[in-house]
């Protein structure tokens, strides 16, 4: 079967977008299922996108700034993006949330990473809220996007044990454990989602045997 089409969402340093670039290598596209045809951020000067161009791929730019409205950045993302003609989006670390006009368009195919275990610690900080809180477990979920923030059917989790060092002063160690998970969990979601297909009944993610 062809591989998949996937167009990566990046805002920082892209270890996730590496992790798929490199299991698509060290596999091949067609047995991993998917290939990366493009790669798209919310800003310029960031890592991810210096790794999407390392490995040739065609990039594109598109800041909120640039826009006149939210709406519009909303329209010209899923116009950029669509351009690439994808099967799946994923955001691996886009740290903007789309509106409404890139939901129609990928609903449904538009897979995001967060770090914590949803529903607990939804929003840009989910690291930093599971230390506050006082959580002994937190990790990662892998899961659609709707039009909540970090609310779409959830996919794959991975859990990180917290430990006593972890402190919130050491915000970062954590997110550095809980992105080990995370990436070799994107990995396995993404592949396994454009191997087998997938149904999306309510809440639940079913893959097609
Ligand atoms: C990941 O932990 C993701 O869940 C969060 O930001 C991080 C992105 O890391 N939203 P990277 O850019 O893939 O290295």
């Amino acid at each position: 079967m062809a591989a998949k089409r996937l167009v990566v969402l990046v805002s920082g340093s892209g270890t996730n977008l590496q992790a798929l670039l490199d299991a698509i290598e060290a596999d091949g596209a067609e047995a991993y299922g998917a290939e990366i045809v493009a790669v798209g951020a919310d800003r310029e000067g960031i890592v991810g996108l210096e790794r999407a161009r390392a490995a040739g791929l065609p990039t594109f730019v598109c800041r909120v700034r640039d826009h006149a409205t939210r709406a519009d950045w909303d329209a010209a993302l899923a116009e950029a993006t669509a351009v690439h003609e994808p099967d799946l989006v994923v955001s691996a670390g886009f740290m903007k949330i789309v509106g409404k006009e890139f939901l129609a368009r990928f609903g449904g195919r538009f897979v995001n990473t967060h770090p914590a275990l949803l529903p607990s610690f939804p929003g840009a900080h989910g690291v930093r809220d599971a230390l506050a809180y006082g959580a002994r477990v937190t990790g990662c979920t892998v899961h659609f996007v709707d039009d909540g923030v970090d609310t779409g059917p959830i996919i794959a989790q991975g859990v990180v044990e917290v430990v006593e060092e972890d402190t919130e002063e050491g915000e970062a160690a954590l997110h550095e454990r809980i992105k080990e998970v995370e990436r070799a969990l994107l990995v396995e979601v993404v592949g396994r989602l454009a191997r087998n297909g997938y149904r999306i009944e309510g809440r639940k993610v079913r893959l097609l045997p």
